[in-house]
């Protein structure tokens, strides 16, 4: 039976978009039949209704290009700034979707994307989604495109740091990405063999930082690697966070919940400069020389690693299979080495942190790289 499918990439890119759009589109027309509408820009396109043919010839020479060929924006479809107000186009989303006879809306995105293509799903639109994203925190998928290659670029980074630390006798911090999850600063800083890792699940204390690099000193190693999460925090930093996300849920009025979020916001924007601030304490503490590299969007640009182009293209094609089974409001999640699909009400508004106890961090502390944490090795764990 024909169908009509519309397709979309939300949030910020990352590597292995345009081959999920590829599986997605291949395997939907070459074996069931399907038609392809791509609107630009995420959602945005969809309040507007900038469309694009997705046909065989668009979908030609793609799998290995970076980006999205069909655009992307953080535009939430509740919340979208239109004539300089902000707007809930929730139905001018659902009018688009009837205009093109869609049967249903492919959404390609991260944690906020779940969301978004909940609140679509309840509006009465047949909606299925793909986790991408390099910070690899959508929850409910064993992983999630676009990680991967991010992975692959910040060890590679790390990896590169070591011999002009070395040959200065430096300590390099590296900031890479990952939001409020620490995915890609623990496997980087582990693949790497990163000195000190810090993500924002295990709260650090500088001191213990400078006393690990103080300790390298002694050791005779004159240079120390600090691999660092974005969203990192000090024990300090991460009881004020805690204090205003508890303001924030307990908030009894409006106008209390708009000052308590309007405080967090500014708490992460003050943040954003905390690893020049780390370096620079670091450099004080321990009278090393030190440096910051921040990786920045360097991690998501560019082709996909191997391994992301096969999930994207298993997941697109997972995607295909359900949309001809008439499966939706869902989303199609990495599991083993197949996929499954999850009620995007299980998905929506959780995040896949990182688990202080999980085996890269405990195979990290083994190898003796320091959480900047009041960990200390007991018997068994290999020390
Ligand atoms: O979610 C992906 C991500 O790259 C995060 O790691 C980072 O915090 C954020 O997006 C950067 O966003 P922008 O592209 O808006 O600068």
């Amino acid at each position: 039976m024909h169908r009509q499918i519309g397709i979309l990439t939300s949030g910020g890119d990352c590597p292995g978009l345009n081959a999920a759009l590829r599986g997605v589109g291949k395997a939907g027309q070459g074996c069931f039949d399907m038609h392809l509408v791509g609107f630009r820009d995420g959602f945005r396109g969809m309040v507007q209704d900038r469309s694009i043919d997705v046909d065989t010839r668009l979908l030609s020479g793609i799998l290995t290009d970076g980006g999205t060929i069909l655009g992307t924006s953080r535009d939430k479809p509740h919340r979208m700034p239109i004539g300089g107000k902000v707007r809930n186009m929730i139905d001018a989303v659902v009018e688009t979707y009837e205009r093109h006879h869609l049967d249903a809306l492919v959404c390609i995105g991260g944690g906020g994307t779940q969301k978004n293509a909940l609140r679509l799903k309840e509006a009465g639109l047949h909606v299925i989604t793909l986790p991408k994203t390099i910070d690899n925190d959508v929850a409910c998928t064993d992983v999630s495109f676009g990680f991967d290659t991010a992975l692959g670029i910040a060890t590679e980074a790390v990896d590169r740091l070591h011999s002009t630390a070395m040959s200065h006798s430096r300590v390099i911090v590296v900031e890479v990405m990952g939001h409020r999850a620490g995915w890609i600063a623990l496997g980087a800083g582990l693949a790497g063999g990163a000195d000190v890792i810090l993500v924002p699940e295990i709260p650090y204390n500088i001191e213990k930082v400078a006393d690990a690099i103080l300790a390298r000193s002694r050791a005779g190693k004159n240079f120390s690697i600090v691999a660092v999460a974005e969203g990192a925090l000090s024990a300090e930093q991460a009881k004020t966070i805690e204090r205003l996300l508890t303001g924030k849920e307990s908030a009894a009025t409006k106008e209390e919940r708009r000052a308590a979020s309007m405080e967090l916001q500014g708490f992460h924007r003050k943040h954003v400069n905390h690893t020049l601030e780390l370096t620079r304490e670091l450099e004080k503490i321990t009278g090393l020389e030190s440096r910051l590299t921040i990786l920045g969007h360097l991690q998501r640009g560019g082709t996909p690693s191997a391994a992301d182009r096969i999930l994207a293209t298993r997941m697109g094609t997972g995607c295909a299979e359900l949309l001809n089974q008439g499966v939706h409001g869902v989303m199609v999640a990495a599991q083993g080495s197949g996929t499954r699909a999850v009620p995007l009400e299980e998905v929506a508004g959780k995040k896949n942190l990182v688990p202080p106890d999980h085996p890269w961090v405990i195979s990290a502390r083994q190898v003796g790289t320091c959480f900047g944490d009041e960990y200390t090795p007991t018997a068994g764990t290999g020390k």
